[in-house]
Parts: C-alpha cells; structure tokens; sequence
C-alpha cells in the first residue's frame, strides 16, 4: 500500500498511545505485514482511516485486533534459566525466612505482567512447587495479565503444541506437571489453580493490583519509549512491598532510572530490589 509519511504517523502515534508499543518509519515492513489482514477484513482502504476508526469509542474489537497484530509474543518456558534459578535457589528462600516475621507467614503473590501466552507464569508456579515442599499449606497466588487477548485466552488454557514444549521444558517437568492429549499437552490442575489470567494494559493504572512480593516484567519494556518504561517501572514499584524482588528481561537495564534501581546479582541472573535501600529504608 503507498501512503504518506503524515499517514503513517498517525498510526504510529496511535499505536503507542494505545499499547505503549514504539514504532518507527523504518517498521513499515512490520505494519504492513501485521496490519494488512484487519485492512481487508474491514474493508479499510489507508492506515490513516484504520487509526481514526480505530480511534472511535465504539471501535473496541478494532483496537484489540490491533493489539493482537502488533504485539510481539514471543516467549517460552524458562526463559533465560537464570532468573528461574535465582527464583529457586535465592529469592524464595529469602522471601519464606522473612515471611515467618510478618502478619501473613505463608502468603505469597507474584505478578506476571505481560506474560504473553503464558509460559512464564506457568514456569514459575513449576518452580513454588519444586522448591517449596507443602506449597498447597501456602496461600499462593500469581497473577498473569497480558495485553493481548488472544495470548491470555491461550494462557488460560494452558494447552500447548510439541513444538512449544520442547522449548524449555525438560522430560521429567514435562512428565510431572503436564497431561498427553494426542497432539497437544496441558497443564496440570495443580499448576492452572495456581494463577488467575487477566486481560492487563500495563500505560493503565494498577487498580485492585498488588501488593506482590514479586514482578516479573521481562521483555515487554524494550518495546516502550524511556518515559514510559520509566512510569510503568515506578507504578510497579508502588505495588511492592519494601522487600519486593523485580525481574526484568536480560536485554532490559534499568540503571539509566536512578539509584533506586541498582541490580542485585545472583549466579548469572541479575534482578532489583527497587524500594529497598541500605539500612532497609523504603523509596518510595
Ligand atoms: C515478548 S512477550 C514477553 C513474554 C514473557 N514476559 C517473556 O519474557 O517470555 C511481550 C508481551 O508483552 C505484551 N504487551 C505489549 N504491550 C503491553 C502492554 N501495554 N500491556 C501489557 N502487555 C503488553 C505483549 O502482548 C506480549 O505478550
């Protein structure tokens, strides 16, 4: 399709007004082959009426389906390892020391925002029931919440292709926590209880959100713009505790946002502890 740069920008602008998602000219490419189906779908003849239609109050399914087109979901099970490991081996057993000192010894609550199709929240519950033995006797909960309608139904299902299994899965996690159903493989009760899916916007205030002892954000923040890593990040904040773990992608530092943010390191996993400073005085 030709159209021109004034065109272009509006739906670019539009586009990160609505999912925070950061384009350029130079991802025409990506536009287009992402766009052009909801184009002919609705009978849509430039990327300039697709923003102002889009744009209408009545024009929600418009704007999720550009949202399921636009968003990148990649992602699979244990993404990285590092972090998973510094979940098992460093974070959980801090956090389970420190809760016999608070009102709620057993309760944890973690957040999986922007979980995509949900194989990270899914990996962390694997790993509560790996490391802690009588996880059922603990209030647990993780929250994952995506975006993306299509990835959170999916999430929901918990129902994956071999090819998604066999990434990051190893045979025995595969054997113990997910069910054969021919050609596709589902999770098992004891981990789907574990996490309640919900349809999140992170540029959206957190009502009802928190407060969870841990975040993982990884791999969504390097498709914003600094000011609004940045806000996401603080508003994050606001829904920890002082002794609150962050995790973020491997390609994300957050350094550039102050001293609030200084990575905490663990084998090869690196993550923050964003409302804690020396002496244990929250931030903010
Ligand atoms: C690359 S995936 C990362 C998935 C997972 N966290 C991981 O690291 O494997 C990025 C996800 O961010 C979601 N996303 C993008 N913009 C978002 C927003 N404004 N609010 C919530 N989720 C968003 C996308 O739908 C996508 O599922």
């Amino acid at each position: 399709m030709t159209c021109s740069n004034n065109e272009i920008a509006e739906l670019i602008t539009f586009i990160q007004k609505l999912c925070g998602v950061c384009l350029n000219e130079s991802k025409l490419y990506l536009l287009e082959t992402r766009l052009d189906d909801i184009l002919k779908r609705h009978n849509i003849a430039s990327y300039q009426e697709l923003a102002r239609r889009a744009a209408s109050p009545g024009a929600a399914r418009l704007r999720q389906e550009i949202i399921d087109a636009i968003t990148t979901r990649e992602t699979l099970f244990f993404r990285d390892e590092s972090p998973f490991q510094a979940l098992q081996h460093k974070v959980l057993p801090e956090l389970i020391d420190l809760k016999q000192n608070t009102p709620f010894p057993r309760r944890i609550r973690i957040w999986s925002a922007a979980c995509s199709t949900g194989q990270e929240p899914y990996s962390i519950a694997i790993v509560l029931r790996e490391t802690i033995p009588n996880v059922d006797a603990w209030d647990v909960q993780i929250l994952a919440t995506d975006i993306s309608q299509e990835a959170i139904a999916k999430a929901s299902r918990g129902e994956y292709e071999p090819f998604e299994i066999q990434r990051g899965l190893s045979p025995r996690l595969l054997n113990q926590y997910f069910v054969n159903q021919g050609s596709s493989w589902r999770v098992r009760d004891e981990l789907r209880w574990m996490i309640k899916f919900e349809q999140r916007n992170l540029l959206e205030p957190f009502v009802g959100l928190g407060p969870f002892d841990i975040v993982f954000c990884r791999n969504v923040l390097i498709y914003f713009d600094k000011p609004t890593r940045k806000d996401v990040l603080l508003r994050i904040c606001k829904v920890m505790p002082q002794h609150g773990y962050l995790f973020v992608g491997s390609s994300e530092y957050l350094g550039e946002f102050g001293p609030q943010f200084r990575p905490q390191h663990h084998c090869r996993a690196v993550y923050y502890r964003p409302n804690l400073v020396a002496g244990g005085v929250v931030r903010v």
